[in-house]
């Protein structure tokens, strides 16, 4: 590996002053034994870092850059933004803007309220649908990340299906845990079973899941699991809630929901509608969202929700999704990446598998199907390293984690994409 000795002094410096030298842990390339990127700037489909080393990129901040970094437009109509101020801390003519663009493209949302990020819409999203329903009870689904808040950080104990689960952080009082129960993903038979308890059945509040998983890696739902899901809280008087941070407008123009032709009564966005900025939202019917403060009776707020600056950003990164053919050429630039790496495992037997939907995707060592956390948890972590190292010193920047997505945008380069497919085969090729 080659020195990166500015990257190592600012990291050492940082470990210094901030708890493991980064503002989100995955940051941390834990389990990757190498010193983690530090970004001096980016554009379009690269990253650059404080030594001057170019990266193609395909993480493209978590998934949020669908349209590369730096892109002109946004930047263009930003920079106007910023001239008018960057915060009034009351209501604008560009929140309604941004707000019908999301209700013309994802039609479940007849209202939308905005949050500063992905954790604010789960969190607040849950807190309406107990609100609305008047009951208490959560399901969630084994791997389902939805941010950071203390209901959420949950994992189902051994295959044990019920409430005697326990949280994944320190921190959180046991107690709090008792109204979030957690399932094994794509498992009907699993919720038949836990619902079919009375009290389950009654205390249901609402089901949250990521129609398609992106923090075990890409494990696309089964459809007949959503269709499922739809038709039982309906008569359960629950709420189905896709949380559809990662998924919305990256899938399809109308996300996975739109994908899997399964609505949901409230979808949890972010990432793509900050346009790089942060901003994220929660969006329903009017009845449900017409139960939020100042209308009704459940609160939710924020300093910076709805600001200007990142609304500005968002609305336009939305309007460029209607370029025409946005979608067909981002699936052509990713099969054109992804389709000769399926082909090399298929021919030669490789003990892996890529997982794919639209322009999202994992290639996962060690499993040739993931359909759930279990399987995730089986994969092959030490070749995923090597995998990771390889293409990094190739220039090429991937998610750091085996149970992350990869991302394409619509600017990445075919110079950039034929490298990566390059650098991808000849490591496919030392697993035969
Ligand atoms: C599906 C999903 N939901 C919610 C979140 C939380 O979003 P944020 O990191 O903006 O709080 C994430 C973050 O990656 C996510 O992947």
């Amino acid at each position: 590996m080659t020195k990166r000795v500015q990257s190592e002094k600012e990291y050492a410096s940082l470990l210094q002053v901030i708890p493991g030298g980064v503002n989100s842990p995955v940051r941390a390339f834990k389990g990757l034994a190498i010193t983690p990127i530090v970004v001096d700037h980016a554009f379009q489909d690269t990253l650059v870092d404080i030594d001057g080393a170019q990266y193609v990129d395909y993480c493209l901040s978590w998934g949020a850059l669908i349209h590369g970094h730096a892109h002109p437009h946004i930047l263009e109509s930003v920079q106007k933004r910023i001239q008018k101020g960057t915060s009034y801390g009351c209501t604008t003519e560009i929140e309604g803007r941004l707000a019908r663009k999301i209700i013309s493209l994802m039609p479940s949302c007849e209202k939308v309220r905005f949050v500063s990020s992905g954790t604010e819409a789960t969190m607040s999203a849950v807190r309406l649908a107990r609100g609305f329903t008047g009951k208490s009870l959560m399901i969630k689904f084994t791997g389902g990340y939805h941010g950071h808040a203390d209901h959420f950080l949950v994992q189902a104990g051994s295959g044990v299906i019920g409430l005697n689960q326990s949280a994944t952080s320190a921190g959180i009082p046991q107690e709090l845990l008792h109204w979030t129960a957690c399932l094994p993903y794509n498992d009907i038979e699993a919720f038949d079973h836990f619902i079919s308890n009375e009290k389950n059945a009654q205390n249901l509040a609402c089901v949250i899941i990521e129609p398609i998983a992106a923090n075990m890696g890409l494990v696309p739902a089964d459809k007949k699991f959503l269709e499922h899901l739809r038709k039982r809280t309906k008569e359960l008087n629950a709420l189905l809630i896709f949380d559809e941070v990662v998924t919305g407008f990256r899938v399809a123009k109308g996300g996975a929901q739109s994908y899997y032709g399964v609505q949901p009564d409230l979808t949890c966005l972010g990432k793509i509608i900050g346009g790089g900025f942060p901003a994220a939202a929660f969006g329903g019917k009017q009845e449900i969202m017409d139960h939020l403060a100042p209308l009704g009776s459940v609160y939710q707020a924020g300093t910076l929700s709805g600001n200007p600056v990142a609304m500005e950003a968002g609305y336009q990164a939305l309007c460029l999704l209607e370029t025409p053919h946005f979608y067909e050429d981002l699936e052509e630039k990713t099969t054109s990446l992804t389709e000769p790496l399926v082909e090399c495992i298929n021919k030669h037997g490789v003990n892996a598998c890529l997982q794919r939907v639209g322009s999202a995707f994992t290639l996962f060592f060690g499993r040739r199907s993931v359909t759930n956390m279990q399987e995730a948890k089986l994969c092959n972590l030490a070749q995923f390293t090597a995998f990771f190292i390889h293409l990094f010193e190739r220039g090429i920047y991937i998610p750091p984690s085996q149970h992350e997505v990869w991302t394409v945008s619509s600017v990445h380069s075919k110079k950039n994409l034929e490298k990566t497919r390059d650098a991808c085969l000849e490591y496919l090729k030392t697993c035969l």
